[in-house]
């Protein structure tokens, strides 16, 4: 599959990124999606009440690990709380009563299978690290 690397230019609908089947992904809470272009771009993928989000993986305040932290539900918002500073997080809309602001991705179900719309490939395994001189 061709990616670009021209900003601004791709058509959404290339933008799907296949995750995997339901039935495997919905067995876990949360889970770590690797992503292409490296950790600081590595994704959550939720699964809570029958229902899949994605969010960025590192914390939007100093990059703690938010699929380790605590979920919890309280009058309909759903929240992850950062395990390193106990900041929340809105898992729908990634916004922290702090202020700060975790970016979200659309998630679809499709034929069985899970697909979320991110910038760059996306892979339950690490890539390789890419060969730098
Ligand atoms: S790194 Fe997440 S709250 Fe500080």
């Amino acid at each position: 599959m061709a990616s670009g690397n021209d900003e601004g230019n791709t058509p959404n609908d290339d933008l799907w990124r296949l995750i995997g089947p339901v039935t495997d992904l919905s067995k876990k809470q949360c889970r770590l999606i690797y992503s292409a272009l490296g950790y600081d771009s590595d994704v959550c993928l939720f699964y809570i009440n029958g229902e899949f989000f994605a969010m960025d993986a590192r914390c939007a305040h100093a990059g703690g690990p938010l699929c380790e932290g605590d979920i919890e539900e309280a009058d309909g918002v759903l929240q992850v709380f950062c395990p390193w500073h106990d900041y929340d997080f809105n898992i729908r809309t990634g916004k922290s009563q702090t202020g700060l602001q975790q970016e979200v991705y659309e998630v679809k179900v499709e034929e069985g299978s899970v697909y979320v719309k991110h910038k760059s490939p996306l892979s339950l395994k690490p890539f390789p690290p890419s060969s730098k001189s």
